[in-house]
């Protein structure tokens, strides 16, 4: 098999992963993952069955009923299959992200999905992005970027993707939530959100979008033959 390059986009939540990830993706001809969504389908498939994402029994009862599959339509946007159904839009909300970071950490939860983002990773050339895909999924990836901001600034961010939706938000309510957020993904016992030794940190709070894009181009060209 030919080989395939990696390129690992892990950090916090709001940091601007996939606007920067779908952008980098579609210039590099690269497939972008964006593994949050499956943690987002897991969440509301629990949650559709009233299973609290707290609840590990629960979780490890009813996860293997869960199929998932991630589809890409003509624009290149990536679709969330559960069961069949495309929940790409339901699982876009404040309380499916709060409750995706709960249930992300459980063993369970995690070892299934696992083999999901490798066996992506096999197959194409590809931008990830998530929490752990430098440290656990893709180890061994080309490129590697930890994307921050302050709080403050990804929760403004937060807002304005949420607003443009058309959904209701409250910019306190929403930093707190990302703060907490933060604190969960970044404790939890496997695979917890941390930077890979050899990732560089790119911080975006001052940048805008083609600041973030170029200063990531520099540190990818060095690495992959592009
Ligand atoms: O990137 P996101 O906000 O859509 O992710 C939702 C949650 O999923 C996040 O708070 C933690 C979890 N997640 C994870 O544990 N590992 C990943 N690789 C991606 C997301």
């Amino acid at each position: 098999m030919a080989k395939t390059y990696a390129i690992a986009i892990d950090g916090p939540a709001g940091a601007g992963k996939s606007t920067i990830a779908k952008r980098l993706a579609k210039e590099l001809g690269y497939h972008y993952v964006d593994t949050g969504a499956i943690y987002r389908t897991v969440a509301y498939f629990m949650d559709l069955l009233g299973v609290s994402p707290k609840d590990s029994d629960g979780v490890e009862r009813y996860i293997d009923e869960l199929t998932i599959q991630i589809e890409y339509d003509e624009e290149g946007k990536q679709h969330m299959l559960m069961n069949g159904m495309d929940v790409t839009d339901e699982i876009r909300t404040q309380d499916i992200s709060q409750k995706a970071s709960l249930v992300s950490a459980q063993p369970v939860v995690r070892e299934v999905l696992l083999d999901m983002q490798r066996d992506v990773a096999k197959a194409h050339n590809v931008i990830m992005d998530g929490r752990d895909i430098g440290t656990v999924v893709l180890p061994k990836a080309d490129v590697k970027i930890f994307l921050t901001a302050t709080p403050e600034v990804r929760a403004k961010r937060r807002c304005d993707e949420l607003l443009a939706k058309g959904q209701k938000v409250n910019y306190e309510q929403v930093l707190k939530d990302i703060i907490q957020r933060d604190y969960q993904d970044t404790h939890r016992e496997i695979a917890p959100l941390k930077l890979a030794r050899d990732s560089v940190k790119v911080d975006t709070s001052e940048l805008d979008i083609d600041g973030v894009i170029a200063a990531i181009e520099a540190i990818i060209k060095e690495k992959i033959p592009v």
